[in-house]
């Protein structure tokens, strides 16, 4: 497909010529030359876009399992309320007088995520989950420094979890320890005892982990935690399994972060706009960063007087958009955001039964919301978990993710989400066993897919390592 800039015609798309700068701008501002915008009319740039996004692939044109990420469907209304006209031309340095509605609906979002996670006070500031984890890592660095703790200087990260994890833990200074997970992909209780001492400010955990398996042993996780005089983190971008039956604050979790744009709609992937609020126990709640959002005689204002706060992580709130769009989804589900926890549930449990003959589920547990499987037979078959991944695209199915967690060899991690039918989660299967045939008689018709996709596939060793990123025209 041509790029734009080698279809422009010459022919002007908007006619600006009757504006002259010039009454604006001082003369020597003024550009002199032209800087090569490729001209069109508007009706071809639509079609330009038109057809790259035909190219593209999104929930909704096809099941979107890709674990970890929780592509549900994003209900169309909240796009309507977020492009509403009084949210998007609003200036963020304008006073909180001007802006009562922006700030009430933050101010809303924050009490709803109080009561969804049993938490005591929430800051709407980090732009994503990642972003959360930091921001809740330099409030438990902070905590411990306040009360002459700072010889606490360990983490304690499962082996299982997201790679953001110890990245974030380890971008605040902390040293990353590791603890193993036992047969039944949970945290190994006896390996933990041996690593909890005097040294450890946190463990960070995922619950459901990223194996999809509710971890247990939770609460005695935090109790020995706790006996220590150490926190727990709990990353929450798998909160989608468990809205309403359960809560960080239930498990015993001192901090916790939400991703936004995975469990209250707004889809993750594709590098979107996220929101990562974190949420924390009364005795953090100082450390927040500033300004939280309160509310005193029906106004909201931006509050910066919190005695520890950490400072601003961000300049303004995250993206907007996103928490728009989160509260939307919260206020139009109400209670039924726990039957929507359920139905992903059910539904990754219902395709992990009909998968689980042909593909090898390395932990057979019943799951949460999403399950794990291993290409391990079919590797040895000759085609790999990235082969799997590619020929689903023929079927239009997007592939799931794929080689994480890393203690998975040839992981496939599978999460429908609630928003997909019977008959979707039937197709699907269908076309898994229908691949795990086609590796058994005819590898190399796998093998040489996507075939079916506007850009097959790539040599994506020779893409990395010698990058072509510049565009000659
Ligand atoms: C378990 C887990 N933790 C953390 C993250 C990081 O979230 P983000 O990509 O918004 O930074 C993800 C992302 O999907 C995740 O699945």
């Amino acid at each position: 497909m041509k790029t734009i800039f080698e279809k422009s015609t010459g022919v002007d798309g908007v006619g600006i010529s009757d504006i002259k700068l010039g009454d604006f701008l001082p003369e020597n501002l003024l550009r002199q030359g032209s800087i090569g915008l490729p001209q069109l009319s508007e009706l071809d740039v639509m079609r330009h876009y038109k057809e790259l996004s035909d190219r593209n692939f999104c929930v909704e044109k096809g099941f979107y399992p890709l674990g970890s990420c929780t592509m549900k469907y994003n209900p169309k209304v909240n796009e309507l309320l977020a492009s509403l006209e009084g949210f998007t031309n609003l200036h963020p340095h304008q006073s909180d007088e001007d802006a009562q509605g922006a700030l009430e609906l933050m101010f809303n979002l924050q009490e709803a995520l109080k009561t969804i996670t049993g938490m005591d006070a929430v800051t709407l500031q980090p732009a994503a989950g990642a972003h959360g984890e930091l921001t809740g890592m330099m409030i438990i660095k902070k905590y411990f420094e306040t009360r002459g703790e700072a010889n606490r200087t360990k983490v304690i990260v499962p082996d299982s979890a997201h790679g953001t994890n110890p990245a974030s833990a380890k971008m605040c200074g902390f040293e990353i320890v590791e603890v193993k997970s036992n047969s039944r992909g949970q945290v190994d209780l006896d390996a933990l005892k041996e690593l909890i001492d005097k040294d450890v400010a946190a463990i960070m955990m995922t619950n459901p982990n990223t194996l999809g398996i509710f971890e247990e042993n939770v609460l005695e996780i935090s109790k020995l935690m706790h006996e220590n005089g150490s926190l727990l983190y709990y990353d929450g971008a798998n909160f989608n399994a468990v809205m309403g039956w359960t809560n960080p604050a239930l498990m015993g979790f001192d901090v916790v972060h939400l991703n936004l744009h995975k469990t209250f709609a707004t889809p993750h992937g594709g590098g979107g706009p996220g929101a990562g609020p974190v949420c924390v126990k009364e005795e953090l709640k100082e450390f927040l960063p500033v300004p939280v959002i309160c509310c005193e005689n029906g106004k909201f204002y931006r509050n910066y007087k919190l005695q520890h706060s950490i400072g601003k992580v961000r300049s303004f709130f995250g993206n907007f958009g996103v928490l728009v769009r989160a509260y939307a989804y919260i206020l139009m589900m109400g209670d039924n955001l726990k039957l929507a926890s359920a139905d992903a549930v059910l539904n990754a449990n219902y395709l992990k039964e009909k998968l689980k003959g042909t593909y090898e589920l390395p932990y057979d547990e019943p799951c949460m919301h999403e399950f794990v499987l291993s290409g391990e037979k079919q590797h040895k078959q000759g085609v790999s978990t990235l082969g799997i991944a590619k020929r689903l695209m023929d079927y239009n199915c997007h592939p799931p993710t794929i080689y994480f967690p890393l203690i998975v060899h040839e992981a496939l991690m599978i999460e429908p989400t609630e928003s997909e039918s019977k008959e979707v989660l039937d197709n699907f299967v269908e076309v898994m066993l229908k691949i795990a045939r086609e590796i058994e008689e005819n590898p190399d018709e796998v093998l040489k897919s996507p075939q079916k996709t506007p850009v097959r596939r790539i040599d994506e060793t020779l893409a990395a390592r010698k990058p072509d990123l510049v565009f000659r025209g």
